[in-house]
């Protein structure tokens, strides 16, 4: 296990769409091993691996509940409803926050590191998750969603 360097806003890497796992082998294992110590070392509730500059469609979530560590590779938001608004923020932003819409409830279908297809519903701070970080995987940021950033702190995504 290692940490990784986060990289920030501005980096081509972040803009890139990334290309799913077709493998399901021990470097995907390290690589979300990875991401989890370095978003549980960075304070954040989720970390993409575009955002460490691996191009692939893999991401971990953390809200520091009971779900712990939720390891999302070639994930699809399959159904989603209501809406929610609130502070949001990205670990390769550490300075930008912003007010952003999102729906309230939002499943997806994504497998986990040995190749197994399960699906997830999240609301609320999950839910902002799940749609925050499968943003990353087709190089959207937060910002995009917003017409400016505001000073206020929220939860780094
Ligand atoms: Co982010």
């Amino acid at each position: 296990m290692a940490l990784r360097e986060i990289l920030k806003f501005g980096d081509d890497a972040l803009r890139k769409k990334c290309r799913p796992i077709t493998k399901f082998d021990d470097r995907l294992g390290e690589l979300l091993d990875d991401l989890e110590e370095t978003l549980i070392s960075s304070d954040g509730v989720g970390l993409a691996a575009p955002q460490v500059g691996i191009l692939r469609r893999v991401a971990v979530v953390n809200v520091r509940d009971n779900h712990g560590n939720i390891e999302l590779i070639n994930p699809e938001i399959v159904e989603q409803s209501g809406s929610q608004m609130g502070k949001e923020g990205c670990l390769s932003a550490p300075n930008e926050w912003a007010e952003v819409e999102r729906p309230n409830k939002v499943t997806v279908r994504a497998f986990d590191r040995h190749g197994n297809e399960f699906t997830i519903t999240g609301e609320e701070l999950l839910a902002r998750a799940f749609c925050h970080e499968i943003d990353h995987l087709d190089g959207v940021l937060f910002i995009d969603h917003v017409e400016k950033t505001i000073p206020p702190r929220g939860d780094k995504l």
